[in-house]
């Protein structure tokens, strides 16, 4: 199993009880969808699994997570990144003030080589072409 969740339990700030035990599973080639009301929890699930629980004060309070065979509930969020575990999160963020470029470039900094991160540009200019004449005006 690429993703798996056991029994997971969050709780924001210590005391609100957000999820109790959910427990999924998510196969390699495999497309999962959480479906849910709003308020249920889909957000907290998706955090819980990336890391980005503790910038907002949530905890898992007990269960567990586990990616490609290792538990990963402990682990920081940029070491899952670089693991290819990466959150997309809702609302099409960006850093406004900065470049079309780089915007890209931030999207990059796990990538050790400026070589690696040239490909990468590359890549994206390649999904996106017309980015590529808008890579210096800044994006907001
Ligand atoms: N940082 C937080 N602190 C406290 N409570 C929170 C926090 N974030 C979310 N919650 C609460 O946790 C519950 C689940 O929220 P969550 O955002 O995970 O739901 P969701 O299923 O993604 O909803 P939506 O469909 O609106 O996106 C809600 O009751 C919400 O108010
Ligand atoms: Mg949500």
């Amino acid at each position: 199993m690429l993703l798996e969740l056991n029994n997971v339990e969050v709780v924001y700030s210590d005391v609100i009880l957000v999820l109790k035990g959910v427990s999924l599973q998510v196969d390699s080639g495999q497309i999962v969808a959480l479906l849910g009301a709003n308020g249920a929890g889909k957000t907290t699930t998706l955090k819980a699994i990336s890391g980005l629980l503790r910038s907002e004060d949530g905890r898992i309070t007990s269960g567990g997570i586990q990616f490609q065979g290792a538990t990963i509930h402990t682990e920081e969020p940029q070491n899952l990144v670089r693991k290819g575990l990466v959150q997309v999160v809702e609302g099409r963020k960006i850093l406004p003030h900065m470049t079309v470029e780089q915007n890209l470039l931030v999207g990059s900094k796990v990538l050790k080589s400026r070589a690696e991160r040239q490909q990468m540009l590359e890549k994206v200019y390649g999904y996106f072409p017309k980015l590529v004449n808008m890579r210096t005006r800044v994006s907001g």
